[in-house]
């Protein structure tokens, strides 16, 4: 098999004009803390840049270094990511925190095997940190860069039986220079000009060497294994609030969805909520109370499926353990939970 050639010079032009400046971001030879580079590595899965940059700034202003993320309250961390969704991200950064703090003076290892022993560090994340902020030749394969080389080398194999093929050819044609900028190069550009839908092939600096274009496939690749249509699920939500406008509320257990989060009690949509029976709706409440229907629904997607939440209100003094009531704060809420808030708030 010949080994794959790629245009890099092509590539790091494109970057040194249209990049973006990112705040977790350093031009080679500049090297960002991988402190930062892991935080926004972290928070970048599943999530797009936008979303991220006021998380990032926000949790690089409360804990400057990583010692400071782990001396903080897990339920403050929670609060700090309530919004960024996949919970369990939350709790792997605190863990992963404490180890670098306690094990490693406060300093990452600088390479894939070592950052793979880190809760919340998968192959490409431990790939992205050792690039990124140490400068090594690792691979580094997400989502946008699987495109930009399924295209360029126009591999018709479907996702994610793929991975392997485009792991290799990342190695082919990583070049020797700007290690760290080269995966980072990628990705805006897969984000600016070789978008999912649409890609920019008129104004592309590397469609003269890219197979896709010749072939006119590249709005087809890369081939991804069809989408399992969504189950969609009913549950109910419990809001009671209590003569000082405070409501009661639970930290979810740590395994399972919301994880560790602060949210309403709730029933019927997760195995471990218990069950929701539409026709006896408040069989499933947190305690007795003058519980009604607040008449609207809440509708929420997640990753596996989609839930259609109803609420139920009560007005209701006293019950259950005082460190339950709490004045609520939206921002500290998992989204879902806001959404229920929301509903629930024009009502009481
Ligand atoms: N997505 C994940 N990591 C990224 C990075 N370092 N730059 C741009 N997009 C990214």
């Amino acid at each position: 098999m010949t080994i794959a050639s790629f245009p890099v010079t092509a590539i790091f032009d494109w970057y040194d004009r249209h990049g973006r400046s990112l705040p977790w971001r350093r031009r080679w030879p500049e090297l960002a803390p991988a402190y930062h580079v892991w935080l926004s590595e972290i928070m970048l899965q599943q999530t797009v840049v936008a979303t991220v940059i006021p998380y990032f700034l926000d949790f690089t202003r409360r804990w400057p270094e990583i010692c400071d993320l782990a001396a903080a309250g897990q339920d403050e961390v929670m609060a700090a990511w309530a919004g960024l969704g996949y919970y369990a991200r939350a709790r792997n950064l605190h863990r992963a925190a404490g180890i670098v703090c306690a094990e490693h003076e406060g300093r990452f290892p600088a390479d894939v095997e070592g950052l793979r022993r880190l809760p919340g560090i998968g192959p490409y994340t431990a790939g992205a940190i050792a690039a990124i902020a140490f400068g090594r030749h690792s691979t580094v394969v997400d989502g946008n860069i699987e495109r930009v080389l399924a295209r360029y080398f126009a591999i018709t194999t479907p996702l994610p039986a793929a991975k392997a093929e485009i792991g290799a050819r990342y190695d082919e044609i990583l070049p020797s220079e700007r290690p760290s900028d080269f995966p980072q190069a990628l990705m805006d550009f897969a984000n600016a000009v070789c978008t999912p839908r649409n890609p920019g092939c008129g104004a592309c600096p590397l469609a003269g060497g890219c197979a896709a274009r010749r072939a006119g496939t590249a709005e087809a690749l890369p081939v991804k294994a069809p989408k399992k249509t969504k189950p969609q699920r009913r549950g109910i939500a419990f809001v009671a609030i209590d003569s000082r406008g405070r409501t009661f509320m639970e930290t979810r257990a740590e395994r399972g969805m919301l994880g560790g989060m602060l949210a309403f009690p709730s029933a019927g949509w997760t195995p471990d909520d218990g069950v929701y029976d539409p026709e006896n709706p408040f069989a499933s409440a947190p305690f007795g109370a003058d519980w009604r229907m607040a008449g609207e629904t809440v509708s929420h997607v997640f990753t596996h499926f989609s839930l259609t939440m109803d609420v139920a209100l009560a007005e209701h003094d006293g019950a259950g353990p005082p460190e339950n009531w709490h004045p609520v704060r939206p921002a500290r809420l998992p989204t879902l939970m806001r959404k229920v808030w929301t509903v629930a708030r024009r009502q009481l």
